[in-house]
Formats: C-alpha cells, sequence, structure tokens
C-alpha cells in the first residue's frame, strides 16, 4: 500500500505511470491466487442437463425475441442450428462480451464462461449434440421466460420512418401516460424494434405534478433533433410545458440504451422512479444509424413496477466529462497518441455503490477504476483491459459496496488516437475532444457515473438482486 499513499501526494502529471505500478501489481496478486482446479468434464453431456444452464444465464439474456443478439438461443432447435458457432464464440470467448476483467471485481450476473463451461459446449458438439432428458429443458424453459411480464408498456402513436438516404437521424421523441395512481417503478426496459438501425437511446422522466387540467399530454410525438437547433422550441411542439408555460419536472438518464444493455432493476425498498398519474418518458435523444432503404421502427418501452414505496432514495454522480470532476490532463487527444486521463473525487460520507457505468467513445482502450480509503487500502470497482465501444454496461455489484468517508475514487483511460486503433473515426487522426460535453461518438467522453446513497450499517450484506 505505500504504492499507493505515495501516489495520492504525487501531483497529477505523475498519475500515469504510477497507475501502472499499481495496476500491474493488482493483477500479479490476481492472477497468482487463481487456482485451476477444473471440476471433470461429464462423460457425455446434454443439451438439457449441461448445456442449455450455460446458455439460459450467458447468452439467453441477449438471445431471446426482441433481444441484441441475432438469434434466439432458447430452444434445442434453435441452439442445435448454431451448434458449431456457439463453440467457435466460446472457445474464442468473443461471446458472451464482458470486458471486465472478472479477476479484478465481480458484478450482478456477470456472464463469464469457465473453462468448464467451454469444455463442455466443445465436448457436447464433439459428441453429436444429444438433447438428453427433456423434462428438464421444460423447468429450464420456462425459468428463462417467466417473470418477463411487464405492467405497463408505452409505444409510440405511429411507427417512425427513417428514409433510405443513408444518413444518421437523431429525435427527440415523447411517450407520454396517464395512470390511475402515481407508480414506483423497479425498471424501464427499452426495448428496440428495428435493431439494424437503433443505435443509443437516452430517457428522461417528466413528471407532472399536480397533474395538468387542459391536458396536451397526448399531444406531439417526435421532432428531429437538429444538433444545432433550438431545444425550447422542440419541447414547445412536443406540448411539453405545464399548462402556465412552466416546464415540469425533469428526472434525467432513467433510461438509457445501447445494444446488449441491460435495464438497470432496482432491488426492493431501494432507488427506482415515481411515475406520477401524468408523466412521460421524453427520450432525447434516439439516434437511428443510416439505413439505404426506406424503414420503420415501433421501439416500445416495457415497465415493472415495485410493490411498495422505497425507503432509500438514490443519488448519482458523474465523475469526468461533464461531470463533478475534472479529466487531467483536459480530455484533448493529440493525433498519433497514446495518452491516460483520469479523474477523481474525494468521498465526504460513508457511502454504499449500487453500480457504476463507465463511458468512453471509439479512441478508448482500457479503463480502470478503484477507491483508496483513508487507511491506505484499495477497494478495486472495475478494469477493463480491453475497452469496447460496443459493449458499455451498467455494472452492478453483488452485494452493496461500502466505501468510507475520505476515500479518493480514481478513475484511469487510456485512449489510442493512432492509426492502430481501427475504431479511430478520422484517418489520418486528428485532434479529438470532449467539446463542450458533446455526445458525438466520433468526440470523446470519459466518464465514470456511479449510482449510491448514504451508507447504513449492515449494507456489505445487502443482495442487489432484484
Ligand atoms: C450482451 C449481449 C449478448 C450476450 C450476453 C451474448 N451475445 Fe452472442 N451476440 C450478440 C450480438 C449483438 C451479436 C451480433 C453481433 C456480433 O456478432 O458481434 C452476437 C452474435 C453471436 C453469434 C454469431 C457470431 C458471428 O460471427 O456471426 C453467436 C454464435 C453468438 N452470438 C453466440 C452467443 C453465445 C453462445 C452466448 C453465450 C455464451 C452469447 N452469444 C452471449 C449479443 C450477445
Amino acid at each position: 500500500m505505500l504504492v499507493t499513499r505515495l501516489w495520492v501526494a504525487l501531483s497529477n502529471k505523475n498519475y500515469v505511470c504510477i497507475t501502472i505500478v499499481v495496476c500491474t501489481l493488482l493483477l500479479y496478486a490476481c492472477t497468482s491466487s487463481t487456482s485451476n482446479t477444473t471440476p471433470t468434464l461429464p462423460q457425455h453431456p446434454t443439451y438439457a442437463s449441461d448445456i442449455a444452464p450455460i446458455l439460459i444465464k450467458n447468452c439467453v439474456p441477449c438471445h431471446k425475441k426482441n433481444g441484441a443478439g441475432p438469434f434466439e438461443l432458447l430452444n434445442y432447435e434453435q441452439v442445435l442450428k448454431h451448434a458449431k458457432m456457439i463453440r467457435e464464440v466460446t472457445r474464442s470467448r468473443y461471446m458472451p462480451p464482458w470486458p471486465a476483467d472478472a479477476t479484478y471485481s465481480q458484478f450482478l450476473d456477470q456472464k463469464v464462461l469457465s473453462q468448464y463451461d467451454i469444455d463442455v459446449i466443445n465436448k457436447w458438439v464433439e459428441q453429436g449434440k444429444p438433447i438428453g432428458n427433456t423434462k428438464l429443458i421444460a423447468t429450464n424453459k420456462t425459468i428463462a421466460t417467466k417473470a418477463l411480464q411487464p405492467d405497463m408498456v408505452l409505444r409510440m402513436k405511429t411507427p417512425y420512418k427513417i428514409m433510405g438516404t443513408n444518413m444518421d437521424s437523431f429525435l427527440i421523441m415523447k411517450f407520454p401516460f396517464e395512470i390511475p395512481e402515481k407508480k414506483y417503478v423497479r425498471y424501464i426496459e427499452f426495448v428496440p424494434d428495428n435493431k439494424r438501425v437503433v443505435h443509443h437511446v437516452n430517457t428522461n422522466l417528466i413528471s407532472y405534478f399536480p397533474p395538468m387540467h387542459n391536458s396536451k399530454l397526448m399531444q406531439g410525438n417526435y421532432y428531429q433533433n437538429t444538433l444545432s437547433g433550438n431545444k425550447q422550441q422542440v419541447y414547445e411542439r412536443l406540448a411539453i410545458p405545464n399548462d402556465d408555460g412552466t416546464y415540469p419536472q425533469l428526472q434525467i438518464s432513467v433510461c438509457n440504451y445501447l445494444p446488449g444493455m441491460e435495464a438497470y432493476k432496482f432491488p426492493d425498498g431501494i432507488g427506482g422512479y415515481v411515475f406520477q398519474k401524468q408523466g412521460m418518458l421524453l427520450v432525447d435523444e434516439l439516434h437511428y444509424g443510416p439505413s439505404l432503404k426506406d424503414t420503420t421502427d415501433n421501439s416500445y418501452f416495457n415497465i415493472y413496477f415495485m410493490p411498495n414505496a422505497p425507503k432509500r432514495p438514490t443519488q448519482e454522480i458523474t465523475l469526468g466529462t461533464n461531470g463533478k470532476s475534472a479529466v487531467v490532463p483536459p480530455l484533448i487527444i493529440q493525433p498519433n497518441t497514446v495518452s491516460t486521463h483520469s479523474t477523481q473525487i474525494i468521498v465526504n460520507q460513508d457511502v454504499s455503490l449500487l453500480n457504476i457505468n463507465p463511458h468512453m467513445h471509439l479512441l478508448g482502450k482500457r479503463f480502470v477504476a478503484y477507491a483508496i480509503t483513508p487507511k491506505g487500502d484499495t477497494i478495486p470497482l472495475i478494469k477493463i483491459n480491453k475497452w469496447d465501444f460496443r459493449w458499455q454496461y451498467v455494472y452492478t455489484f453483488n452485494h452493496m459496496l461500502k466505501i468510507p468517508k475520505g476515500s479518493t475514487i480514481y478513475a484511469f483511460g487510456t485512449f489510442d488516437n493512432t492509426v492502430h486503433n481501427v475504431l479511430n473515426p478520422f484517418y489520418p487522426p486528428r485532434v479529438v475532444s470532449e467539446r463542450n460535453g458533446s455526445m458525438l461518438t466520433t468526440d470523446e467522453m470519459f466518464q465514470l457515473i456511479i449510482m449510491y446513497l448514504p451508507y447504513q450499517k449492515g449494507d456489505e450484506n445487502i443482495s442487489l438482486k432484484p
């Protein structure tokens, strides 16, 4: 811990080299402690007893109807059709996509195959893919498909038409609702309809409280977000202001979506969202990628209620771009360089972390975050050795994670602005920066978004499984 103590006292420009020391040490500690006692493989693995459980936990969350994956892997026939590919993508660890280093920190529902899982899939394919005891399968399927009934669904008035102009479009869209009484919401799930074009979605929650009398709630639907345009004008066209012209209460980022990202589900009694009798989900914005032919999209939201009012509200803090802590050195990435940037914040009360969401764009290569307590202990948060722009998750801890008062949370991001980065949006490379907090993917961002609440005794034992 000498290393880490030292580091706090050092000036900003030394962060980069010191982190490397810390990380290498941690890496050592982890790899040397991994045991390799893999259980022996069954002699005759079957789909029912060996394969289905692995796929249901690690693959079906995306490879299901309306999931992020290109096909379903829920039943034997579907799996059989893709068996050889499944063997390939698991052996190469291309699937399931899970960028976080599982030897550094563990998360809820993490999708990481063990060597055993990979080997048993391989053996099963080699032995001719037997189905096994079909009774087991019925149970497996019910597990995977149950509990997916939303309490409310919010849809577009009419499907949105995307013209085949090969241009990106950015939309502001409203999904209004009127319900008999206020509801507490455990999670809000965006369901992409036309997965080929839906790129990303950011969603805010608007509440009309007290309700409007002369309700214009259902007027307006969507509007092109001209990036330079006047937002206020757009909001007026969407009939968002209250009767008296003032603006209603808005809660940002209640549901953000990128392909493969699962909605965050609050556990009982904690956090959640409040849906007043009148309100709307305001999508600001929905990004459709370019399409060469005319097409439509009819994406929607599934809403899941909580039975009781939550007792403990949660808070969110953003470190880095657009957040509470500066990026050092500033996020201006010179062409033909690889640079590491950091951001840090001191925690001024005991807090319990629920989840974290690291965010970078196309130049991102590596992301590390941890806390150092006043005693000098390191609490690992997340390490992503190979940043993958496509898979950006909200990582939920298994149990609430206590960060004691006086700790410092550090995040480090490494960006590659050279020609070797195949995702570099510019050739030849140019200066890329966080430009006034722009969210364009060709600009950069460096953020760690943390959801937390004030610590209470025993929080460490509270499971975050909903
Ligand atoms: C987080 C969502 C997600 C999870 C979890 C996931 N997949 Fe995928 N999978 C995708 C997406 C999206 C694609 C299509 C894009 C691609 O190939 O990268 C895909 C593609 C595939 C392909 C086709 C690859 C190709 O080259 O065409 C196979 C096979 C596959 N997945 C199998 C699996 C298996 C097996 C698991 C579990 C062990 C799994 N996936 C878990 C999202 C997921």
